[in-house]
This record gives C-alpha cells, sequence and structure tokens, in this order.
C-alpha cells in the first residue's frame, strides 16, 4: 500500500516537504489511542526468539528507530504500535535550533540513499525531556544528545552544553547516546578528536556515578581504522555502555546517481544502501576491539532481515533503521523481524545471540580447514 499509493505521492513533493508532512501526520496519529491501536494490529510482530534482555531492559524484538527520524519525541506512541523494539529520539540539543535552511534533505532513488543537511533542528532538550516524562511506552526509549548546533560554542562552552543535555535527560533516558557524529554542523565533527573525546567524557563523570543509564557512542562511517581505534581506547577507559555504528557519510564515492546530481546537491550525510557495508565494516572493527564485550547497535542501509542479520553477524546486538522507512514504508519493520525470525527457525536456532556465535563458529571452522 505504501509503495503503491503513498510514496508516489511523497515522491511527487520535495523531499523536505515530504518529510514535514510525515512528521506532522505521524505526531497527530501519535495522540490518537484507536489509530495506535489499528496500526498495532496492522503492523506488530511478535515472536519470542526475537526478544533480548540488554543492560536489563527487555526489547523485545531488535529493530529499532534511528536518530533524526522522532528528533523531538512526538511519535514514539506510533514507532511503538509499528512494531519497532525501541525507539532513539533526538538528537536533542541544549538550545533549541531550527537547523540549517531548506533545501536541506534530497533524494538518491537510485541509489536507495539520501542525503541530508538538516543541521540538528530540534525543539531543545528542556521541552523533549518534559515530553519524554509523560510517555508510557512498553519500549526502550533512547536519548541521543549532540552539541547545538552554533560555532561560537566551543572549547568548555561545548563542554557545558553537553552536560546541560545529558543531565535533563539522564534520569528518564533507557539509555544515551552521544553524537559526536554529525556531519552537518558549521564546526564539524570536533568531538571526533581522541583528547576533546576524553574532556568530554571526563566532564560528564561517567564513572563516578553508577545511577546513570547506559551512555553509548555514537561513530561516523567515515573513520578510518586507526582513528576508530583511538577513540574506542578514550572511550574504554570512561563507563562507556556501548557504541551506535553509524552515522551518515561525507563521501559520495561508488554512486548510481549521476555527478551532476550529487554537485548540485553539495553538502549533507549519506544514508541508506550507500553506507550498508562501510558501516558493518565499523561495527566488526569495534566488536573486535572491545571484545565483543560491549553492545552495539548496527545501523546504516539495512532494508531485510538479511541485512540486519550481516550487521549482527559483524558483532551487532541491536539494530536501527531510517532511510528504509522512506523507501519502503512502515510495514518494513515487521518484514525485517519476520525475515530474522525466519532465519532463526530454518537454522534451528533460538535466539539473536546464537545468529553472531554460529558465524564466528563457522568462521573458525573454515579458516581451520584452509
Ligand atoms: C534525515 C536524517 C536525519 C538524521 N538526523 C540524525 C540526528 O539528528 N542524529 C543522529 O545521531 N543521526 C541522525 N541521522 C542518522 C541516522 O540515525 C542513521 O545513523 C543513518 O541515517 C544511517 O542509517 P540508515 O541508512 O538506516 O538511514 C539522520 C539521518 C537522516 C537520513
Amino acid at each position: 500500500m505504501y509503495k503503491l499509493l503513498v510514496r508516489p505521492i511523497l515522491f511527487r513533493l520535495s523531499a523536505d516537504y515530504a518529510h514535514e508532512l510525515a512528521v506532522k501526520t505521524a505526531t497527530n496519529y501519535s495522540k490518537r489511542d484507536l489509530f495506535l491501536r489499528a496500526a498495532g494490529t496492522v503492523y506488530s510482530y511478535s515472536n519470542p526468539k526475537l526478544s533480548q534482555n540488554i543492560w536489563g531492559l527487555n526489547f523485545r524484538n531488535p529493530v529499532g528507530l534511528a536518530a533524526g527520524f522522532d528528533k523531538n519525541c512526538t511519535m514514539a506512541p506510533l514507532m511503538e504500535n509499528l512494531g519497532f523494539g525501541f525507539v532513539e529520539i533526538g538528537s536533542v540539543t541544549a538550545i533549541p535550533s531550527t537547523g540549517n535552511p531548506k533545501p536541506r534533505s534530497f533524494r538518491l532513488p537510485a541509489d536507495q540513499s539520501l542525503i541530508n543537511r538538516l543541521g540538528l533542528n530540534n525543539d531543545g532538550a528542556q521541552t523533549i525531556s518534559r515530553r519524554l516524562k509523560k510517555l508510557n511506552l512498553n519500549i526502550p526509549v533512547g536519548v541521543n544528545i549532540a552539541k547545538t548546533h552554533n560555532p561560537d560554542i566551543y572549547g568548555d562552552k561545548a563542554l557545558e552544553d553537553y552536560q546541560t543535555s545529558f543531565n535533563l535527560v539522564k534520569d528518564i533516558a533507557d539509555y544515551i547516546t552521544l553524537n559526536i557524529s554529525c556531519p552537518n554542523t558549521a564546526e564539524g565533527k570536533t568531538f571526533e578528536d581522541p583528547d576533546v573525546l576524553d574532556s568530554l567524557l571526563n566532564t560528564l563523570e561517567l564513572n563516578k556515578d553508577s545511577s546513570l543509564p547506559p551512555v553509548l557512542v555514537k561513530f561516523s562511517v567515515d573513520l578510518d581504522e586507526n582513528r576508530l581505534s583511538e577513540l574506542i581506547s578514550v572511550c574504554e577507559s570512561h563507563a562507556i555502555s556501548g557504541y551506535v555504528a553509524t552515522n551518515t557519510s561525507s563521501n559520495r564515492d561508488n554512486l548510481k546517481t549521476s555527478t551532476s546530481k550529487i554537485s548540485s546537491i553539495g553538502r549533507g550525510g549519506l544514508s541508506g544502501k550507500a553506507i550498508q557495508n562501510k558501516s558493518t565494516e565499523i561495527i566488526r572493527q569495534i566488536y573486535k576491539k572491545t571484545k565483543g564485550e560491549k553492545t552495539i547497535i548496527g545501523v546504516g542501509g539495512i532494508s531485510s532481515g538479511m541485512d540486519a542479520i550481516d550487521k549482527i553477524k559483524a558483532g551487532a546486538d541491536l539494530v536501527q533503521i531510517y532511510t528504509s522507512m522512506v523507501y519502503e514504508g512502515p510495514s518494513i519493520v515487521k518484514r525485517i523481524n519476520k525475515e530474522i525470525a525466519d532465519y532463526l527457525l530454518v537454522h534451528d536456532l533460538d535466539n539473536i545471540y546464537q545468529i553472531r556465535k554460529k558465524a564466528s563458529q563457522e568462521k573458525v571452522n573454515s579458516e581451520y580447514e584452509n
């Protein structure tokens, strides 16, 4: 229905307008119980083999909504009823922002990808934390926080800015993601410098406060192996509970979309199929470096159960989607979950964890045979 009826209409509109319309509609429907129940009946998929307990939280399935879709925490009830296992709201910043001027989002259908430079538009941590407090959902809700988009906020002020958002959400979020990888701000990804990241994690005093929710760090897909390894070493010297891999890309290599269209779009973060393999590679590196001891949320180009399984095999415990929702519509959540459940059944596995265990055993066996 989405691909036949809704998408053709939405794709006639500019990506910015279609996005605003979708947010407005979803926000509206999130307040209507009857609609929520109907959506739950149509879209939910339940299978106990998909559930996991991570950090003491119950994830009914591994498919979450990636940050950036519900920036202001206005759509989470609908997302729960569309079958997501968890939702990550934000990015939230200390000071509200309208983001970058439009146009700021673009479709690349030939690549099943998007480019966006929204620039951290959101209602601000104070307002969003109030909304979050009122929510009563049966799925975990993470909050993704970032530095306010303003190049005048740097140095110690940038640390204070992060701290403000952190303090506002730390008692209500099920987990917090530190977004250090937004490619769409004038000041750039300053926190992807190991020393600066270390100062940030020191400021948040993760080691001292045992009552904090799990704190994760979200990396860019563009990190090279050495820089990624340095950043993980910094995180591992603080009480980081896991990683979100990955954010969008500034690269434009190997796209099917014409170079003239790409250059007319200009800067922004590339998401979707175009970043799928690189993001899986980053997950593999994080898993190796942390010896599989930390939770990884895998995100980047997932549009099927097998895409999710590839990320799980590489080291992810949970996955998230954004771009494939735009191309495939809301039924994608159910489809991905059902395909993972079918995979478990066919391979005689009892749970998500066994997918990776089986894959690593097969790898060891094949190395032994060779
Ligand atoms: C329009 C748009 C806005 C986004 N906004 C955010 C954001 O505010 N914070 C964040 O951490 N990631 C943001 N992301 C990145 C996604 O959370 C995700 O990491 C990325 O899109 C890769 O997943 P996908 O290929 O399934 O889209 C955004 C992505 C898109 C497409």
